[in-house]
């Protein structure tokens, strides 16, 4: 077994999450890749393995699905060697919202919230005990962008960049390390898996930058890391911005603006 904790990574058959593990690999970190696809992680925990002389371990699982969801779940409450979840498996959905209909919604938020949620709920009673581990979220700049209309997928990326700040609130003071990693469009499957053309987009970041990027911002300990975006400083303003608002909150009155009756 490696001296550095082993990373749980889910989606890791492919895409995003398929880096993730190359780049842990490379780290030393022994591996746990969750995803439904078992052969494309047994190729991809061939090549690791050999490469880099870590131990991968393979579950098959649907996040979508509450069974395989609950098994999960266990492992991560008890095996004291995992110590950074990925929390990585996504998807997005073809069509408008009228078109896509309660079942196709139901399942984006089973996967993108739910899974995320309940996975991190699961370990962090047992990092905080342990006084140290790291939870990566995976959200998207379109939660930051109603006006791209991908009103389901953005929310529930909304929900991973709220669900991670307030997580780093929570757990950053009992030694647990939260990031949100927050990438634009990236040359993956999802786009052809969710019917839209990744080559008629002005600009896709390749995947393997885009981990690179992220792992920058969790070395330095990041709570927020926007990859695509080049001016820091727009994101510290914007939440500033949030933070001046909220100070006003708390009101015994509504605005006047709403005492008016026209
Ligand atoms: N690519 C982009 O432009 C972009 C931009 C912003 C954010 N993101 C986010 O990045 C994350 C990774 O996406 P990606 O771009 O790498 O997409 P991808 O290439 O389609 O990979 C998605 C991964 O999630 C797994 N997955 C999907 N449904 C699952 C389920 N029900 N249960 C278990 N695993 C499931 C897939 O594996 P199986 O099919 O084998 O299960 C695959 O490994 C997602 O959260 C996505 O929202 C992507």
């Amino acid at each position: 077994m490696s001296a550095q904790p082993a990373v749980l990574i889910t989606g890791a058959s492919t895409g995003i999450g398929a880096v993730y593990a190359d780049r842990f690999a490379a780290r030393g970190h022994d591996l746990v890749l969750v995803a439904r696809d078992r052969a494309r992680m047994e190729d991809l925990a061939a090549r690791l393995r050999e490469r880099d002389g870590v131990n991968v371990e393979i579950l098959r699982a649907d996040l979508a699905s509450h069974a395989d969801l609950v098994q999960l779940e266990a492992r991560l409450a008890s095996d004291s060697r995992i110590g950074v979840l990925i929390n990585n498996a996504g998807a997005s959905l073809p069509g408008t919202f009228v078109e896509q209909g309660p079942e196709a919604v139901g399942g984006l938020v089973d996967l993108n919230v739910t899974a995320l949620a309940r996975l991190a709920a699961a370990v962090a009673p047992r990092f905080t005990r342990e006084g140290r581990g790291a939870i990566v979220n995976i959200g998207s700049v379109i939660g930051l962008a109603p006006e791209f209309r991908s009103s389901v997928y953005g929310a529930t990326k909304a929900f991973v960049l709220y669900f991670s700040q307030s997580l780093h609130l929570e757990l950053g003071p009992k030694g647990v390390y939260v990031q949100a990693v927050v990438p634009g469009a990236t040359r993956t499957e999802i786009w052809q898996r969710s019917g839209k053309d990744v080559n008629a987009l002005p600009a896709v970041m390749e995947a393997g930058d885009l981990v690179d990027a992220a792992l920058v911002g969790y070395d330095r300990r990041e709570t927020v890391t926007i990859p695509p975006l080049p001016d820091a400083q727009q994101w510290v303003d914007y939440e500033a911005a949030r933070v001046a608002m909220f100070a006003n909150f708390g009101q015994s009155q509504p605005a006047a603006r709403y005492r008016e009756t026209v």
